[in-house]
């Protein structure tokens, strides 16, 4: 586990009232979960412009009998197939399946890899989460 080291920040009161109500509103435990969060994201962020190696996982959940859905996820992917380290398709129910699909590559490829995914009709639900893990392999500490 990583050391962990004590910071201590100044802000405006209004600020730390905004900070507050968005901590609350979020679901986080402590102000030092939410500053965590927020400052991993700006990172991941980061990372994406400096178009650093990433890792991780889009979920998406789509109605199969769609008229084109199917064959629009599967051309996408076939575009990108050098960013799809695998995937694993799930028959949800009569209608729905819900598809994981691993990637990994340049930040930059991927986000146009999600840009087109997005924009897909029919699709019922589409995520993406990106893995902590860093190019070396190293893995942060949540
Ligand atoms: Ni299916």
């Amino acid at each position: 586990m990583s050391e962990i080291t004590r910071i201590s920040i100044s802000m405006e009161e209004e600020l730390v009232e905004q900070f507050d109500a968005y901590t609350q509103e979020q679901g986080f435990p402590t102000r030092s979960e939410a500053i965590k969060n927020l400052i991993r994201d700006k990172l991941i962020q980061s990372q994406w412009e400096q178009d650093a190696h990433i890792s991780g996982a889009v979920m998406v959940v789509y109605d199969h009998h769609k008229s084109g859905v199917v064959q629009k996820i599967l051309t996408v992917q076939h575009d990108w197939d050098s960013l799809i380290h695998c995937s694993q398709h799930v028959h949800l129910d009569h209608k729905h399946c819900l598809e994981v699909i691993i990637v990994r590559g340049a930040g930059r490829e991927i986000k146009e890899f999600l840009y087109q995914f997005r924009q897909i009709k029919g699709l019922k639900q589409s995520v993406f989460t990106e893995s902590l893990a860093h190019q070396n392999g190293v893995v942060s500490e949540a």
